[in-house]
């Protein structure tokens, strides 16, 4: 088949992956080529055992496989082919040298651009897919432009707003799509290119078209806000249980006003995931490097409340437990920093894990999707912490059960069953307040939701 264009995305992570196989499916007269150095990856790509689990994901992989969607390691035929680059690679914490803990490490994304160059014989649009700090397109113009084969590179930003666990549907009913250029001619006419993509299936009043910086500094605010808004509810869980106040009636009176809204208010153990965490350092970063040490001190606070909670719910589980939990065993219902997803990149489950451990306690994890993740998070600890897919197996003989991440297969547990397998006196810790608490109560469990009183029968 003739297709009218080539796009290329560097990068088959959760990004890449779904948004490219979304593009296939709803513009059949376009080829899509996904690569990555990764080969392992590629290959799961091309297999029905895909490398990430989203609802949905399968099936629209399978529908474009193979016609117009292609999973390769051949980066510089890509590069060579494509009309259109995405570049979606991992831009994670810097873990050394200047600004190590903080800024993004670019050099992934760095080397990206070196390939494009080299690979390149004729001008092309480049796309920011990763998040990255605000006028990074500035130092990828120049390493682009620094060719001496008269060809020219338009760099956009369009960056993701897709979330772990709903990928697919946000990807084909996104509340916006984002892309920034240049405000010169080929800047606009390379945003145009990007804009006719998502027309096929998004409706234009939700296309936005702004600066390169715009969009950029977008996409780490839209992050924050986010965050800001759980640590804010999770601050504000610390004072109920204070008080006995329950935040679960504060979320739903806070959140009825339409200034506010409901969403994203829920008490939890915190935000986990690869992009909150990271993308508010790289703020924080950016505002001091500005000198804006306010604006960074507001923004981190967002992060130390996050921790902050993961710490207080640990200390929690230890301190109602008697102040020991040596060899109890503890299930953790869940391990994937959400629900959906089997991503465990920053999750809360890693952090409450660790600090179980280090007190001699002995662990199960049950999380389906999570589970060979949860191996790798927590290797260095075996003979101490074991893997069970199935709830009933992993509660059995367990002290406590402390849920992790809201998978809505724990809502459905018969927990008269589970009480009658368990040591007495029984603890459920709710991190995530999505159980039947008064029910578990009368069952004749000891409760401890979070931003709630505790109901113990002792
Ligand atoms: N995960 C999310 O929910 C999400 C949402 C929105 C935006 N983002 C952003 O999108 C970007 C990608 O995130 P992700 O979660 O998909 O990361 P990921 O780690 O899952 O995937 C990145 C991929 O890029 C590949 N890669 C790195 N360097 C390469 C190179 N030179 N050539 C070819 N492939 C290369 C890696 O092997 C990896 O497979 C990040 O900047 C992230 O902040 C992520």
């Amino acid at each position: 088949m003739n297709f009218t264009k080539n796009i290329l995305c560097i990068g088959a992570g959760y990004v890449g992956g779904p948004t490219m196989a979304i593009i296939a499916l709803k513009c059949p007269e376009y080829k899509v080529t996904v690569v990555d150095i990764n080969e392992d990856r590629i290959t799961s790509w091309n297999s029905d055992n895909l490398p990430i689990y989203e609802p949905g994901l399968l099936q629209a992989v399978q529908a474009a496989r193979g016609t117009n969607l292609f999973f390769s390691t051949a980066i510089s035929e890509g590069i060579r082919a494509a009309d259109i680059i995405f570049v979606s690679v991992n831009t994670p914490t810097k873990t050394f040298g200047l600004g190590a803990g903080m800024a993004s490490d670019l050099q992934y994304w760095e080397k990206t651009a070196h390939q494009i160059v080299m690979h390149s014989d004729q001008s092309k649009i480049i796309v920011e897919k990763s998040t990255l700090p605000v006028r990074t397109a500035e130092a990828m113009e120049r390493i682009l432009s620094e060719n001496k084969k008269d060809i020219h590179f338009e760099v956009i930003s369009n960056p993701e707003f897709l979330a772990e666990g709903s990928a697919v549907n946000d990807l084909l009913e996104p509340d916006r799509v984002l892309i920034g250029s240049q405000q010169t001619e080929s800047g606009r006419q390379a945003a145009q290119a990007i804009v006719d993509i998502y027309a096929h299936w998004v409706p234009l009043e939700k296309i936005i078209t702004t600066n390169l910086w715009s969009a950029e500094l977008s996409k780490l605010v839209a992050n924050a806000f986010l965050a800001q808004r759980i640590s804010s509810i999770n601050a504000i869980s610390a004072l109920c249980e204070k008080t006995d106040a329950d935040v679960a009636e504060i979320s739903f009176a806070v959140g009825s006003d339409r200034r506010i809204g409901s969403r994203f208010i829920s008490a939890s153990i915190g935000f986990g995931g690869s992009c909150f965490k990271k993308d508010i350092l790289n703020l924080v970063y950016i505002c001091r490097s500005y000198g804006l040490n306010e604006v960074a001190d507001y923004w981190e606070w967002v992060i130390k409340m996050n921790e902050y909670q993961q710490e207080r719910f640990v200390k929690k589980m230890i301190k109602e437990m008697f102040n020991t939990i040596v060899g109890k065993k503890i299930a953790l219902l869940g391990f994937a920093f959400k629900a959906n997803t089997g991503d465990t990149r920053e999750s809360p489950g890693i952090y409450v894990a660790k600090k179980l451990l280090e007190e001699k306690a002995d662990l199960v994890i049950c999380d389906l999707q999570a589970q060979d993740n949860a191996r790798k998070d927590l290797a260095g600890f075996d003979g101490r912490v074991c893997f069970e897919p199935d709830p009933y197996r992993a509660i059995e003989g367990a002290h406590a059960i402390a849920v992790i991440t809201e998978w809505d297969l724990f809502t459905k547990l018969d927990f008269k069953k589970i009480f009658t397998m368990m040591e007495k006196p029984a603890f459920i810790f709710d991190g995530r307040n999505i159980l039947d608490h008064q029910r578990l109560f009368q069952i004749g469990f000891n409760v401890f939701p979070l931003g709630k009183p505790s109901l113990t029968h002792f």
